[in-house]
């Protein structure tokens, strides 16, 4: 038997409870994608088998963030008898929280061998070729919030062993297999998919036109305020990482109104922006996961 934290304990016992196999997978829903499930987002192979919310789960911080609910739910592909981890809502560092209470959302998963991770959030676009509503698969990301979830010492396991190295590397953070995967089933529905650098940042005021511009010329296409610390942990950890950002709104400064002067950002203007796209992104998902089990 390996020995797993309390968190991780709580979430096999659950998982065991329904009668599931180790999830294979598990896919971050971010916000903008907390209609996606009961919209229609479930292909049909897959049904939901329970749920678990972070309270429940020994140690995790419950989520604050409005649109955001801070849950697991548990499908079982029904073709495959697999099984896999939709977190809906996650954790943020702009809601107080150290990095690693926010990545141990996806670390207690990973405590219990799951190997596929498919992050996602929402940004705002700064490439030119952007819209809202649009997909961009990250390639690579920036970590300019100042922290980092390998920060102290070195992560370990509930056993004593270390997660990973002490300096990690993260020139392949983002695995090209699964990129190139997802991004072909995407590109059979609707979606405008695009590539490109996601930056982070801490939050929660959104950036000013000014920082806009400083992001777009060290070469980023989306910003957001996730996503960095869980791919640098997942990755200490050996996972395989696949991300990407809905883009749902123009970042600061690039939108205009009908008078011509730069609209304001909303939070909640943003989360509308998400449902339409959001759906076809969790199916592309689910669809990708399914694939790479084998027909
Ligand atoms: N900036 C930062 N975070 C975001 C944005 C944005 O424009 N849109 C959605 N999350």
């Amino acid at each position: 038997m390996i020995k797993l934290s309390p968190g991780a304990e709580t979430l096999a016992r659950k998982i065991q409870s329904l009668g599931l196999a180790t999830p294979s997978f598990h896919v971050v829903l971010g916000s903008g994608f907390k209609d996606s499930l009961e919209g229609g987002g479930l292909p049909e192979s897959f049904k939901i088998r329970g749920e678990m919310n972070f309270r429940e789960v020994d140690g995790l911080h419950p989520s604050t963030a409005p649109g955001h609910a801070g849950k697991y739910v548990f499908v079982e592909n029904s073709r495959h008898g697999k099984s896999g981890i939709l977190q809906v809502g996650r954790l943020h560092g702009y809601e107080g929280l150290e990095p690693r209470q926010v990545v141990q959302t996806v670390m207690v998963s990973r405590e219990l061998g799951v190997q596929d991770y498919y992050i996602t959030n929402a940004a705002g676009g700064m490439d030119p070729a952007h819209r809202t509503g649009d997909v961009m698969i990250i390639t690579d990301q920036i970590n300019l919030t100042g922290r980092n979830p390998l920060f102290g010492s070195n992560p370990q396991k509930a056993d004593g062993t270390e997660w990973g190295p002490r300096f990690q590397d993260l020139t392949l953070l983002f695995d090209g297999e699964l990129r190139t995967q997802l991004k072909a089933q995407l590109q059979k529905g609707a979606l405008k998919i695009h590539e490109g650098v996601y930056m982070g940042v801490l939050g929660p005021a959104f950036e000013t036109p000014a920082e806009i511009r400083f992001f777009q010329r060290v070469g980023c296409h989306a910003v957001g305020m996730s996503t960095v610390w869980e791919t640098i942990a997942l990755k200490h950890s050996g996972a395989r990482i696949c991300a990407l950002s809905l883009i749902s709104n123009l970042a600061a400064g690039l939108a205009l109104g009908k008078d011509g002067r730069p609209e304001e950002l909303d939070h909640f203007a943003i989360l509308d922006a998400c449902k339409t796209s959001s759906v076809g992104i969790l199916r592309g998902i689910l669809q990708t996961a399914e694939a790479r089990w084998g027909s």
